[in-house]
């Protein structure tokens, strides 16, 4: 099962920052998974709306200039990073996995992410689109069919396994509080890839192995090395 650090490694380094991703891979982390806005100036990594829970700054991130948001703390003197700093901290073959937390132009976005993923000498094989926003993810599809995307739910549904393959996507990546054996197995006939967030406890880690999981989101990857190894 592979060990996805969560926002980096996120329960020892501040979230979304560079220090976290470079801790997650010197964990050995399997991958990385971050949030990114697209931002009127960049891609900007970083998970909520607003700038005051992880940094010095107030205010909504989208109305907040780039060269301001690079001025701020977002812990331990580090700063927000953009979409281009973190793949500079991809190990070869490590996964990617780049979460939509907010789109405005689907051909942007995708002209930029594909730009960046070049320059970083990044192997496309190794991305993961996802997002709670499945019209997004298709858009993102239409435009860029070979790249890999994940259906991000906090819903078993009744059909659990066709929003997945409506879009054609790779995984489909649950939340821990509702998936269950049946789901997984459910997801893998149809051939899809199963991803669980946010997976911090050892007996869930456990558990979701047994279930055949193919990977799981952590905030603490050093755990989740020694827990299955
Ligand atoms: O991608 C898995 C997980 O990160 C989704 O929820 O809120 O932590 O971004 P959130
Ligand atoms: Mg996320």
């Amino acid at each position: 099962m592979l060990i996805i650090a969560h926002r980096g490694a996120s329960a020892t380094a501040p979230e979304n920052t560079l220090q976290a991703f470079t801790l997650a891979f010197a964990l050995q982390s399997d991958g990385i998974e971050f949030d990114t806005y697209q931002h009127d100036e960049a891609i900007v990594v970083f998970h909520d709306k607003t700038l005051g829970r992880t940094t010095n700054g107030s205010g909504l991130l989208l109305q907040t200039p780039l060269a301001q948001l690079k001025q701020l703390d977002a812990g331990d003197g580090e700063t927000i990073p953009t979409l281009e700093d973190v793949l500079a901290t991809l190990p070869v073959g490590a996964l990617c996995n780049i979460e939509v937390k907010h789109l405005h132009n689907a051909e942007s976005w995708v002209r930029d992410v594909k730009r960046a993923v070049e320059e970083a000498n990044i192997e496309p094989d190794t991305l993961l689109i996802s997002s709670f926003n499945h019209h997004w993810l298709a858009a993102i599809s239409g435009l860029w069919p070979e790249v890999a995307t994940g259906a991000l739910t906090a819903t078993y549904a009744l059909d659990a396994t066709h929003c997945a393959r409506q879009l054609k996507a790779k995984s489909i990546n649950i939340a821990l509080d509702i998936v269950n054996q049946d789901f997984v197995n459910e997801a893998k006939l149809a051939g899809l890839d199963v991803y669980v967030y946010t997976v911090d406890e050892p007996e869930d880690m456990l558990q979701l192995k047994q279930w055949g999981v193919t990977g799981i989101f952590t905030n603490v990857p050093d755990i989740a090395k020694g827990v299955l190894a």
